[in-house]
């Protein structure tokens, strides 16, 4: 069984078409890349994966592991192991980032029947994540991405995967805005993430994201649909030639 799987999903959003049929089966220890024209879904599929309010399916299928995603509220889904990282990451005024990385912590570790952390080995555990990710204890006191620089949000957010430990990781542009050394550390930490229980979906318009973090399959999402799928190759072709070639192919 995979560890998601994406049957013909079709979806509109205010009465248009946005995604016209996209299936992916992901597995375990799997990283896929997707990639795409700007407007092409790839934000819409990381939203209806996640189940923002309004993302329904029109037809077709998600499961995670086995399990319909639409029986379940966003809720329910990251609590299951889905995480989404987002393209644009979202302020939380009065929610200080340390208290948020506990809710969210320890609600999947309840619901993994794991017990919760108390207060100080969270404190311990996220600082030790939080120093690899190079956000400093000082970030963790300040308001969720309240002020927060792009590539500080960007990180902030690979904490939350590095805590949260997720099934299914959707990064979506994680790499955009990220100075180089960012890049790196970013790469770093979710690398450290993979492993063979989990998986990876990296939404990227960038190859050189894909030199350090390496996937297995590369995916190209236009107009809705994929037209192509292969492996690290099809970044570099894409990086070469642009899409128009790829999309009059198909
Ligand atoms: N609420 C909405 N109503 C109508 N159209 C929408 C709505 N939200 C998004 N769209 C459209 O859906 C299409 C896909 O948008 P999406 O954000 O998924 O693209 P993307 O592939 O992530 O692009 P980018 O690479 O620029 O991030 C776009 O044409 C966008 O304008
Ligand atoms: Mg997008």
């Amino acid at each position: 069984m995979s560890l998601l799987e994406i049957k013909d999903a079709h979806l509109k959003l205010d009465n248009k078409d946005i995604l016209k049929g996209v299936s992916l089966s992901v597995n375990k220890g799997e990283v896929h890349a997707i990639m795409g024209p700007n407007g092409s879904g790839k934000s819409t599929l990381s939203y209806t994966l996640a189940g923002r309010e309004g993302y329904d399916l029109e037809t077709g299928e998600i499961l995670l592991e086995g399990n319909p995603l639409n029986e379940m509220s966003a809720d329910e889904r990251a609590r299951a192991g889905l995480f989404l990282a987002f393209q644009y990451p979202v302020e939380l005024p009065g929610v200080g980032g340390m208290g948020f990385l506990r809710e969210a912590v320890n609600s999947r570790r309840k619901f993994l029947g794991e017990k919760e952390f108390d207060h100080l080995a969270f404190v311990k555990e996220a600082r030790k994540e939080a120093s690899k990710m190079f956000v400093k204890d000082e970030m963790l006191k300040r308001a969720v991405n309240v002020g927060f620089s792009g590539g500080e949000k960007k990180r902030f957010e690979i904490l939350q995967m590095a805590m949260l430990k997720p099934k299914v990781s959707i990064l979506d542009e994680t790499d955009s805005g990220l100075d180089v050394d960012a890049l790196k550390i970013v790469s770093e930490g979710v690398n450290a993430q993979r492993n063979n229980d989990n998986a990876i979906v990296l939404i990227t318009h960038y190859q050189r994201l894909l030199d350090y973090i390496v996937p297995d399959f590369v995916h190209i999402l236009s107009d809705g649909v994929i037209i192509k799928s292969g492996g690290p190759e099809l970044a570099l072709e894409v990086e070469k030639n642009g899409y128009a070639g790829l999309i009059d192919a198909a």
